[in-house]
């Protein structure tokens, strides 16, 4: 059993390595059922400030789970920061033990950070670090993956200059640039909190929920959902390559 989290599919291609239908954690969340039982049970999520996006540790705080090989797979762009030494901990003060925990190097979908195109056309060598994470998974493998000292200051620097940011900033992150909207609402169906509706044939944001996963933008055909920090590069978008809009769309629609 795998379960997922993507706003741009990088964490679902990694989760169909490890199994041919994982379930998208959105979509579970929907549900009322939260006790699994399998032989291992893996979780695939990107990461959000070295950590698990707040959807993945709500799911993962109300779930139990039964498995004698819990593990998790996150992906990321460019600094780790620990993720795995953090995702262990998280999940540890959940009662939930993790077995083995790696991360996957893959294109950054975070707008304002980076260009998308040079992201996009990246070659970060997936296949070459997946290979041997699916393996060790397959053997049940029991590792956390190597954080150093370094990497733990660098999510230390994070949590500071987040903690310095005015409170629910980042909720406000995503602008709609209502004139090039076109209402097609292809926004509305990749978000996984319906934090997207049309207004008017007009798409708008509505902030609280928003796991700023970027699914949106991302997604905007006309390019009309942009941040409010300046873009790298406007004119670009980031979809992992082999992941289409409509497995986004299946993964995240909330209606
Ligand atoms: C809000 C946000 C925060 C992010 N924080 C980090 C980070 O701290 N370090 C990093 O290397 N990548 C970071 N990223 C990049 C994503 O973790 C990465 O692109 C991931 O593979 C996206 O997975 P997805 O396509 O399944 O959504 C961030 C992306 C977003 C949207």
């Amino acid at each position: 059993m795998v379960f997922y989290f993507t706003g741009t599919g990088n964490s679902l291609y990694v989760a169909r390595q490890l199994e041919e239908k994982p379930l998208s954690i959105p979509q579970v969340m929907r549900g009322d059922s939260f006790d699994f039982t399998d032989e291992s049970i893996g979780v695939v999520a990107p990461i959000y400030g070295h950590e698990l996006p707040p959807m993945v540790k709500e799911f993962i705080r109300k779930s139990s789970f039964h498995t004698d090989y819990f593990y998790v797979i996150l992906t990321y762009g460019l600094r780790h920061g620990g993720a795995s030494e953090l995702a262990r901990d998280f999940c540890e003060s959940c009662g939930v033990h993790v077995a083995y925990a790696n991360i996957v190097l893959m294109g950054d979908n975070f707008l304002p950070g980076y260009d998308m195109e040079i992201e996009q056309k990246a070659d970060k060598h997936v296949d070459e670090q997946l290979a041997p994470i699916v393996g060790d998974v397959r053997r049940r493998v029991h590792k956390i993956s190597a954080v150093t000292e370094e990497d733990r200051e660098i999510h230390r620097e994070n949590v500071a200059r987040n903690a310095a940011r005015p409170v629910g900033e980042l909720q406000h992150l995503i602008v709609v640039v209502a004139d090039r909207c076109i209402g097609c609402g292809i926004c509305t169906r990749v978000c996984p909190t319906a934090s997207m509706r049309l207004v008017d044939g007009k798409a708008e944001h509505i902030p609280g929920k928003c796991e700023i996963c970027m699914a949106c933008a991302q997604a905007c055909p006309q390019l009309a959902i942009t941040t409010s920090r300046p873009e790298k590069n406007p004119h670009a978008r980031y979809r992992n390559e082999h992941v289409t809009l409509e497995d986004i769309i299946e993964a995240n629609c909330q209606f």
